[in-house]
């Protein structure tokens, strides 16, 4: 959202997107279901399904080595979801996008084939408190490896990247700045460009966790201007155990690879080993061929759809969520970033955040409860945890009221 304050009346309907995804058509504890953990991970739509479907049903063999016609569409397939995927997220190549098992794996791929030599004893990583374990924990792994350190990026009350302290450590230590580009735990929408000119600047290399920006807005990864983007398929309405990496041409070309096996060679003999050219250098192995498939799938899904609208869409849902909070006694929403997405994160005096989450569970509400693998950021807030409403473009006025009537059921039998 550009702040509460402006949002905007748009045009969209979700309940017509709402019959796309046949698992919000039951009821959960006896209530319809009301899924607000789409941060945690979204619902397919019938076209994502049946696309995973067919693919088992009519043309399922292995990629790039038979000479056979299931190979052959096999390969065609998964090869035009790269292509997909690179125009999604407007890669000057498709040979820049590199599957993964998902954004975890992505970043691992880069801590240890980029940052094991790259690093030294002395460099630094910037890593903010809002970034999730797996842009945090895979730095740490590296640096334990290499002498480097990892330093954390403040961030002021509302949840914001304190841009002055990041300007501030921005010295000629620092080698790499990773960075969510849409915080899991507050929403938080982080201006990515911005830090990429302040990181090269620097001379430091940044890495952006598109985990949970790919559903919310158009990403450019060209305009970011960054040297590494993530993100995985499940948080895009795609399916889970795929992902991917983007990487500038030439960091990829000078990495070496992360995994060995197949397909990520180019000769072997007991001699040596040659690797292949990219991307298959950091894809070994057989490859998730249905899940490339199924987030090409969810591509095409989201092309039909106006993605800003949907975004606003979403904020409104948080505006009314905001508009409701006001009105209960003990309700604090954690962050008030000046830019988000509808994430909606909040404490609810005398009721602990698991509790309340399985409340709503009875009430047929998914929420997320907890950490939110945000442990550092959990900590500057002083908390255990918070409840989380994520939603989603599916989600509808009547999902958050029925949040609320939750919530003040919680308060009645906890009050
Ligand atoms: N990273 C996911 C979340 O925030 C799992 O819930």
């Amino acid at each position: 959202m550009s702040s509460p304050a402006t949002v905007t009346a748009v045009e969209f309907d979700p309940q017509i997107l709402r019959q796309d995804f046949p698992i919000l058509q039951q009821s959960v504890n006896a209530a319809p279901l009301v899924y607000l953990d789409n941060a945690a991970t979204t619902q397919k739509p019938e076209a994502v399904i049946e696309a995973i479907g067919n693919y088992y049903r009519r043309d399922n063999a292995n990629v790039h080595r038979g000479v056979h016609t299931l190979s052959d569409r096999a390969t065609v397939a998964f090869e035009g979801a790269r292509e997909t995927v690179a125009r999604f997220i407007n890669s000057p190549g498709s040979h820049q996008v590199i599957w993964t098992r998902g954004a975890t794996e992505a970043i691992n791929l880069v801590a240890y084939s980029w940052g094991r030599n790259q690093l030294r004893a002395g460099d630094r990583i910037l890593v903010s408190y809002l970034e999730h374990h797996s842009n945090i924990v895979p730095w740490q792994l590296v640096a334990a490896a290499t002498g480097a350190e990892v330093v954390p990026i403040p961030i002021t009350e509302a949840g914001d990247i304190d841009l002055e302290a990041l300007a501030g450590l921005l010295d000629e230590r620092v080698k790499l700045v990773a960075v969510n580009h849409v915080s899991n735990a507050l929403g938080t929408i982080n201006p990515v460009a911005e830090i990429s000119r302040m990181a090269h600047a620097a001379g430091a290399k940044i890495l952006v966790d598109g985990a949970q920006a790919i559903a919310h807005m158009a990403v450019d990864v060209q305009s970011i201007g960054c040297d590494f983007y993530v993100f995985s398929a499940h948080k895009l309405f795609g399916p889970t155990g795929i992902g991917v990496l983007w990487g500038r041409e030439a960091l990829l070309e000078d990495m070496p690879p992360f995994l060995g096996g197949g397909e990520m060679i180019e000769t072997v003999s007991f001699s040596g080993s040659t690797w292949n050219t990219l991307p298959f250098k950091f894809e070994a192995g057989t490859p998730n061929i249905a899940g490339a498939i199924g987030l090409a799938a969810a591509i095409d899904y989201l092309a039909g759809i106006d993605i800003e609208a949907a975004a606003a869409h979403e904020v409104n849902l948080l505006q009314h969520s905001l508009t409701l909070a006001a009105q209960v006694d003990g309700l604090r929403r954690i962050g008030c970033p000046a830019h988000a997405v509808g994430i909606f994160s909040f404490v609810l005096e005398g009721v602990h955040p698991s509790d309340l989450g399985m409340l709503l569970d009875e009430q047929g509400i998914a929420v997320r409860t907890g950490h939110h693998c945000t442990q550092p950021l959990m900590a500057h807030y002083q908390l255990p945890g918070t409840v989380r409403a994520s939603y989603s473009l599916y989600n509808t006025v009547d999902d958050v009221e029925r949040l609320f009537a939750g919530i003040h059921k919680a308060k009645r039998l906890f009050g």
